[in-house]
């Protein structure tokens, strides 16, 4: 299905092009535990998406929500089979716009905006024997297969730490091990892996390997204020992915916003815009 009306917006500071896209569904995979994974017929977005970009969905022709909903490319997949290129969008049912989500049937339409936002930093080459480390919380995990083929290509090692409030939030973990990448758990209800929070096994893996780095992490802020805590303190280079409510997307609501650290000052900034990706040394958690 080719887009109806492709748009290409410029945002001059990432040179990246910005496609609003009238995809068709391609899949809409339950995965348990109001989890999904939809697929998208979406090759404009395809091709140019990198690890840590986010889309923006609405639905084609109905105002409720009104609101699009944003959400990680978690991977994409190359044309073939009778299929254009598409996206993967891995997402959990919580309210309305995800409830509807869940219900898209395979040949039905979904507006695409993207990919926005600014990416990872990912290494171009790995220093031998080094283990990159990413860091999950819930569909936080969304955010990472589109990076870990980079991070193979760079060289690295990598790694899944997953933590979340029970077993049946360990989404999408088999996919990582086909992949060959070892996942450790932890979850709050002990239901799986260690009981406790994610940041423990940050810990251990930053005592146990002399050459860890870099870091990446996706989840609720709480969890991100603790793995920069840990991250900081080890001096390892640490890339956090924020969330925030969105009204737009492309940096006009200025809805998103969240505190930098700038040369002895402070700034506001846009997480859809100069985010959703910062620095674990910049962001002001206060
Ligand atoms: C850059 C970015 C990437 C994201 N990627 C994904 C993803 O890959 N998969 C995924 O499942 N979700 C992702 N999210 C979160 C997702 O956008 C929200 O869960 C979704 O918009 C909720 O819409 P809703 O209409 O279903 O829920 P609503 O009816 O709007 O809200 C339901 C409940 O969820 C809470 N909520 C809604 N949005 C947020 C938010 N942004 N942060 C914290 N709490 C929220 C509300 O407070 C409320 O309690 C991402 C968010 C951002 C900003
Ligand atoms: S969501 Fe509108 S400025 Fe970020």
């Amino acid at each position: 299905m080719r887009p109806r009306h492709p748009a290409a917006i410029m945002i001059p500071s990432f040179r990246s092009s910005v496609h609003d896209h009238t995809t068709r569904v391609s899949e809409n995979r339950d995965l348990g535990g109001s989890h999904f994974l939809l697929t998208l017929e979406a090759e404009p977005i395809a091709v140019s998406a990198r690890p840590g970009h986010f889309v923006m969905l609405r639905f084609d022709g109905c105002l409720d929500p009104l609101l699009p909903r944003p959400m990680s490319v978690c991977n994409v997949l190359p044309p073939g089979g009778g299929h254009p290129g598409r996206i993967q969008i891995l997402h959990k049912v919580v309210g309305k716009g995800t409830a509807r989500l869940s219900t898209l049937k395979p040949g039905e339409r979904l507006q695409v905006l993207g990919p926005l936002g600014r990416p990872f930093e990912t290494p171009a080459s790995g220093e031998g024997g080094s283990l990159a480390v990413m860091v999950a919380g819930g569909i936080g995990v969304a955010i990472f297969p589109l990076l870990v083929p980079q991070l193979k290509r760079a060289g690295y090692e990598s790694v899944l730490l997953f933590g979340a409030r029970s077993s049946r939030d360990l989404v999408h973990r088999d996919w990582f091990a086909r992949q060959g990448v070892p996942v450790r758990t932890a979850t709050e209800d002990g239901s799986e892996g260690r009981r406790g929070l994610v940041t423990e096994l940050l810990g251990e893996t930053l005592a146990s390997r002399t050459s860890v780095g870099p870091i990446y992490a996706c989840g609720p802020r709480a969890m991100l204020q603790a793995v920069s805590g840990v991250a900081n303190a080890a001096g390892k280079p640490t890339w956090l992915s924020l969330e925030s409510y969105m009204g737009c997307g492309i940096g006009a609501c200025l809805g998103c916003v969240t505190r930098v650290r700038r040369e002895r000052t402070w700034a506001y900034q846009r997480i859809c815009v100069e985010g959703p990706t910062f620095s674990s040394t910049e962001v002001l958690w206060e």
